[in-house]
């Protein structure tokens, strides 16, 4: 086992069988693994961060060394402010490979003790990604065994018409408060 903290950075948005695959194989080797969420990474994600947060969690309780966390800005930033010594990254077709590659030699770069390590998932994971399951998931195909079911459920939740016709009138009412609040600032400054 390899001593110190590995990141494992991603979206995440949802996570998928794939990544947890990943998040299995890291824990095996790695003392302790830092699943970190990028925050900002989409302008407008699926799930919030403090969901994928949420789920991230729920999934990987049994995992004693992996916690989840959520960072900003430069990976090797907040690599170096967690004093890791890894960053794990998954590859799963040649089409990653090629922005992998850059990336982790952009890292390298940017701090040199920092390494990437490089795993692959299982077989059956491998052409699963987050966006080809939201897309899936959209058009309301079924993601049964692409996704965990806590996954799987929150799909539906959001996806569900009721469910989403509840998050419209939500939002109409968020909307209709920050109009209001912005009209009485406007009043005050006036
Ligand atoms: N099925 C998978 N098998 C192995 N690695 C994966 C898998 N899915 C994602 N990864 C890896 O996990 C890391 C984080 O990926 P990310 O959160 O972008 O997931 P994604 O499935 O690629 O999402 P999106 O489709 O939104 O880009 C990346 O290194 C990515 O290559
Ligand atoms: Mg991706």
């Amino acid at each position: 086992m390899h001593k110190g903290i590995a990141i494992y950075p991603g979206s995440f948005d949802p996570t998928t069988n794939g990544h947890l695959d990943l998040i299995e194989r890291g824990a095996k080797i790695f003392e302790e693994l830092v699943v970190a969420i990028l925050r900002n990474s989409e302008k407008s994600p699926m799930f919030s961060v403090a969901e994928r947060l949420q789920m991230l969690r729920e999934l990987t309780a049994d995992l004693k060394n992996v916690r989840i966390d959520t960072f900003d800005g430069l990976m090797v930033e907040y690599a170096k402010s967690l004093e890791a010594t890894c960053i794990l990254r998954g590859i799963r077709a040649i089409s990653d490979y090629e922005y992998e590659l850059q990336m982790a030699l952009m890292n390298r770069k940017l701090e040199p003790t920092l390494e990437t390590v490089f795993m692959m998932p299982a077989d059956k994971y491998s052409y699963v990604s987050s966006r080809l399951v939201r897309e899936v998931a959209q058009a309301g195909g079924p993601v049964k065994g692409l996704v965990p079911e806590v996954v799987e459920q929150k799909l539906r939740e959001r996806l569900d018409p009721a469910y989403k016709l509840r998050d419209a009138r939500m939002n109409e009412v968020l909307d209709r408060r920050e109009s209001a609040r912005k009209g009485n600032k406007r009043k005050k400054k006036a």
